[in-house]
Protein backbone atom coordinates (compact mmCIF):
# COMPACT_ATOMS: atom_id res chain seq x y z
CA UNK A 1 0.00 0.00 0.00
CA UNK A 2 1.24 3.65 -1.18
CA UNK A 3 0.14 6.52 0.85
CA UNK A 4 0.21 10.31 -0.61
CA UNK A 5 -0.53 13.56 0.59
CA UNK A 6 -4.97 12.56 -0.15
CA UNK A 7 -4.84 9.05 -1.77
CA UNK A 8 -4.21 5.61 -1.14
CA UNK A 9 -2.61 3.50 -3.99
CA UNK A 10 -3.70 0.01 -2.51
CA UNK A 11 -4.62 -3.88 -3.69
CA UNK A 12 -7.37 -4.64 -5.67
CA UNK A 13 -11.18 -5.75 -3.60
CA UNK A 14 -13.29 -8.10 -5.23
CA UNK A 15 -15.63 -4.61 -4.24
CA UNK A 16 -14.10 -2.85 -6.39
CA UNK A 17 -15.21 -4.58 -9.51
CA UNK A 18 -18.75 -2.52 -9.37
CA UNK A 19 -17.35 0.41 -9.52
CA UNK A 20 -14.74 -0.16 -11.53
CA UNK A 21 -17.34 -1.56 -14.02
CA UNK A 22 -19.32 1.76 -14.12
CA UNK A 23 -16.52 3.63 -14.58
CA UNK A 24 -15.51 1.45 -17.38
CA UNK A 25 -19.25 2.05 -19.12
CA UNK A 26 -19.08 5.33 -19.01
CA UNK A 27 -18.08 6.93 -22.44
CA UNK A 28 -16.26 10.12 -21.36
CA UNK A 29 -14.02 7.94 -19.51
CA UNK A 30 -13.31 5.58 -22.26
CA UNK A 31 -13.57 8.53 -25.29
CA UNK A 32 -9.93 8.08 -26.15
CA UNK A 33 -10.30 4.29 -26.34
CA UNK A 34 -11.96 1.62 -28.66
CA UNK A 35 -15.05 1.42 -26.60
CA UNK A 36 -16.38 1.39 -23.54
CA UNK A 37 -16.08 -1.73 -21.95
CA UNK A 38 -18.84 -4.32 -20.69
CA UNK A 39 -19.50 -5.92 -17.17
CA UNK A 40 -17.38 -8.82 -18.69
CA UNK A 41 -14.84 -6.90 -20.01
CA UNK A 42 -14.06 -4.95 -17.21
CA UNK A 43 -13.98 -7.70 -14.60
CA UNK A 44 -11.46 -9.65 -17.29
CA UNK A 45 -9.31 -6.27 -17.27
CA UNK A 46 -9.51 -6.07 -13.68
CA UNK A 47 -8.52 -9.71 -12.90
CA UNK A 48 -5.18 -9.14 -15.62
CA UNK A 49 -4.53 -6.42 -13.31
CA UNK A 50 -4.07 -8.51 -10.20
CA UNK A 51 -2.72 -11.31 -11.82
CA UNK A 52 0.25 -8.80 -13.10
CA UNK A 53 0.93 -7.31 -9.50
CA UNK A 54 0.71 -10.86 -8.18
CA UNK A 55 3.78 -11.04 -10.09
CA UNK A 56 5.69 -8.28 -10.35
CA UNK A 57 5.27 -6.93 -7.33
CA UNK A 58 3.89 -3.73 -8.50
CA UNK A 59 0.94 -2.77 -11.01
CA UNK A 60 -2.23 -0.39 -12.23
CA UNK A 61 -3.09 -0.45 -7.97
CA UNK A 62 -6.51 0.31 -6.95
CA UNK A 63 -6.52 4.56 -5.81
CA UNK A 64 -9.02 5.01 -2.56
CA UNK A 65 -10.09 8.52 -1.50
CA UNK A 66 -9.47 8.02 2.13
CA UNK A 67 -12.70 8.97 4.21
CA UNK A 68 -14.91 9.29 1.25
CA UNK A 69 -14.51 7.36 -2.21
CA UNK A 70 -13.15 3.33 -1.40
CA UNK A 71 -12.34 3.20 -5.24
CA UNK A 72 -12.16 6.00 -7.94
CA UNK A 73 -10.18 3.90 -10.31
CA UNK A 74 -6.35 3.18 -10.98
CA UNK A 75 -2.96 4.36 -10.92
CA UNK A 76 0.56 2.60 -11.26
CA UNK A 77 2.67 0.60 -13.44
CA UNK A 78 1.77 -2.03 -15.97
CA UNK A 79 4.08 -3.21 -19.21
CA UNK A 80 2.49 -3.59 -22.08
CA UNK A 81 2.19 -6.56 -24.09
CA UNK A 82 2.19 -5.70 -27.61
CA UNK A 83 5.73 -4.95 -29.51
CA UNK A 84 6.93 -1.52 -30.32
CA UNK A 85 10.48 0.54 -31.00
CA UNK A 86 10.06 1.15 -27.00
CA UNK A 87 9.28 -2.24 -26.10
CA UNK A 88 9.90 -4.26 -23.47
CA UNK A 89 9.23 -1.44 -21.07
CA UNK A 90 7.39 0.03 -17.98
CA UNK A 91 4.76 2.46 -18.50
CA UNK A 92 2.77 4.68 -16.42
CA UNK A 93 -1.13 4.52 -16.37
CA UNK A 94 -4.27 6.16 -15.01
CA UNK A 95 -7.98 5.83 -15.45
CA UNK A 96 -9.89 7.70 -12.85
CA UNK A 97 -13.73 7.34 -12.43
CA UNK A 98 -14.97 11.60 -13.74
CA UNK A 99 -16.34 12.44 -10.42
CA UNK A 100 -12.21 12.53 -9.00
CA UNK A 101 -10.64 14.23 -12.25
CA UNK A 102 -9.77 17.76 -12.34
CA UNK A 103 -8.49 17.61 -9.09
CA UNK A 104 -4.95 16.86 -9.11
CA UNK A 105 -5.27 12.95 -8.13
CA UNK A 106 -3.74 11.17 -11.16
CA UNK A 107 -0.57 13.63 -10.97
CA UNK A 108 -0.52 12.76 -7.53
CA UNK A 109 -0.81 9.17 -7.62
CA UNK A 110 1.23 8.92 -10.31
CA UNK A 111 4.42 10.72 -8.86
CA UNK A 112 4.61 8.08 -6.13
CA UNK A 113 4.62 5.56 -8.56
CA UNK A 114 7.29 6.65 -10.49
CA UNK A 115 8.96 7.32 -7.12
CA UNK A 116 8.76 3.59 -5.98
CA UNK A 117 9.45 2.53 -9.48
CA UNK A 118 12.54 3.81 -9.79
CA UNK A 119 13.42 3.56 -6.05
CA UNK A 120 12.12 0.67 -4.88
CA UNK A 121 11.65 -1.67 -8.34
CA UNK A 122 15.43 0.10 -9.60
CA UNK A 123 14.12 0.35 -13.27
CA UNK A 124 16.27 2.42 -15.64
CA UNK A 125 13.28 4.28 -17.44
CA UNK A 126 9.40 4.67 -17.20
CA UNK A 127 7.24 5.83 -20.14
CA UNK A 128 3.60 6.57 -20.96
CA UNK A 129 1.61 6.87 -24.05
CA UNK A 130 -1.77 7.71 -25.52
CA UNK A 131 -3.47 9.06 -28.30
CA UNK A 132 -2.51 12.61 -29.57
CA UNK A 133 -5.92 14.29 -28.54
CA UNK A 134 -5.93 13.13 -25.21
CA UNK A 135 -4.92 15.83 -23.37
CA UNK A 136 -5.67 15.86 -19.93
CA UNK A 137 -3.70 12.38 -19.77
CA UNK A 138 -1.17 14.20 -21.80
CA UNK A 139 -1.05 17.48 -19.45
CA UNK A 140 -0.32 14.57 -16.13
CA UNK A 141 2.31 13.29 -18.36
CA UNK A 142 3.87 16.51 -18.82
CA UNK A 143 3.21 17.82 -15.08
CA UNK A 144 5.39 14.79 -13.78
CA UNK A 145 8.12 16.03 -15.94
CA UNK A 146 8.44 13.43 -18.83
CA UNK A 147 9.03 14.14 -22.28
CA UNK A 148 7.98 13.61 -25.67
CA UNK A 149 10.24 12.92 -28.97
CA UNK A 150 7.65 13.08 -32.31
CA UNK A 151 10.22 10.54 -33.27
CA UNK A 152 8.82 8.38 -31.01
CA UNK A 153 5.13 8.38 -32.16
CA UNK A 154 4.25 5.26 -32.80
CA UNK A 155 1.21 3.31 -34.65
CA UNK A 156 -0.39 0.94 -31.94
CA UNK A 157 0.02 -2.52 -33.41
CA UNK A 158 -3.12 -3.84 -31.60
CA UNK A 159 -5.56 -1.31 -33.70
CA UNK A 160 -6.27 -1.48 -37.65
CA UNK A 161 -4.52 0.63 -39.97
CA UNK A 162 -7.01 3.61 -40.29
CA UNK A 163 -8.31 3.53 -37.39
CA UNK A 164 -8.28 6.88 -35.76
CA UNK A 165 -6.82 6.30 -32.30
CA UNK A 166 -3.95 3.93 -33.74
CA UNK A 167 -1.50 6.65 -33.85
CA UNK A 168 -0.29 7.11 -30.08
CA UNK A 169 2.65 9.59 -28.82
CA UNK A 170 5.05 8.18 -25.96
CA UNK A 171 6.44 10.43 -23.66
CA UNK A 172 9.54 8.75 -21.78
CA UNK A 173 10.67 9.63 -18.00
CA UNK A 174 14.69 8.16 -17.53
CA UNK A 175 15.94 7.52 -14.25
CA UNK A 176 19.03 9.40 -14.54
CA UNK A 177 16.88 12.85 -14.96
CA UNK A 178 16.01 12.19 -11.14
CA UNK A 179 19.84 12.59 -10.62
CA UNK A 180 20.22 15.82 -12.35
C1 LIG B 1 -6.42 11.42 -17.60
C2 LIG B 1 -7.01 11.46 -16.19
C3 LIG B 1 -6.50 10.28 -15.38
C4 LIG B 1 -6.56 12.77 -15.53
O1 LIG B 1 -6.94 12.72 -14.16
P1 LIG B 1 -6.96 14.01 -13.24
O2 LIG B 1 -6.90 13.55 -11.82
O3 LIG B 1 -8.07 14.90 -13.66
O4 LIG B 1 -5.57 14.69 -13.63
P2 LIG B 1 -4.92 15.95 -12.94
O5 LIG B 1 -5.98 16.74 -12.23
O6 LIG B 1 -3.74 15.48 -12.14
O7 LIG B 1 -4.39 16.77 -14.19
C5 LIG B 1 -5.20 17.00 -15.32
C6 LIG B 1 -4.62 18.18 -16.09
O8 LIG B 1 -5.27 18.24 -17.37
C7 LIG B 1 -5.75 19.56 -17.56
N1 LIG B 1 -6.93 19.50 -18.42
C8 LIG B 1 -8.13 19.00 -18.13
N2 LIG B 1 -8.95 19.13 -19.18
C9 LIG B 1 -8.22 19.73 -20.16
C10 LIG B 1 -8.50 20.12 -21.50
N3 LIG B 1 -9.68 19.92 -22.05
N4 LIG B 1 -7.50 20.70 -22.21
C11 LIG B 1 -6.26 20.88 -21.68
N5 LIG B 1 -5.95 20.51 -20.42
C12 LIG B 1 -6.92 19.94 -19.68
C13 LIG B 1 -6.09 20.03 -16.17
O9 LIG B 1 -6.22 21.45 -16.11
C14 LIG B 1 -4.89 19.51 -15.39
O10 LIG B 1 -3.72 20.30 -15.59
P3 LIG B 1 -3.32 21.51 -14.57
O11 LIG B 1 -3.08 20.87 -13.22
O12 LIG B 1 -2.09 22.09 -15.17
O13 LIG B 1 -4.50 22.45 -14.53
C15 LIG B 1 -8.54 11.40 -16.23
O14 LIG B 1 -9.01 12.48 -16.99
C16 LIG B 1 -9.08 10.10 -16.80
O15 LIG B 1 -9.19 9.11 -16.09
N6 LIG B 1 -9.41 10.09 -18.11
C17 LIG B 1 -10.00 8.92 -18.75
C18 LIG B 1 -9.06 7.74 -18.88
C19 LIG B 1 -7.83 8.07 -19.69
O16 LIG B 1 -7.89 8.73 -20.70
N7 LIG B 1 -6.70 7.55 -19.18
C20 LIG B 1 -5.42 7.76 -19.81
C21 LIG B 1 -5.22 6.86 -20.94
S1 LIG B 1 -3.59 7.10 -21.62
Amino acid sequence: MIRTARLILRAWRDDDLEPFAAMNADSAVMEHFPKPLSREESDETAARIRAFMEVRGFGLWAVEVPGSLPFVGFVGLTSPLFEAPFTPCVEVGWRLARVAWGLGYATEAARAALDLGFDRFGLDEIVSMTVPRNVRSRRVMEKLGMTREPADDFDHPRLPEEHPLRRHVLYRFPGSRRLA
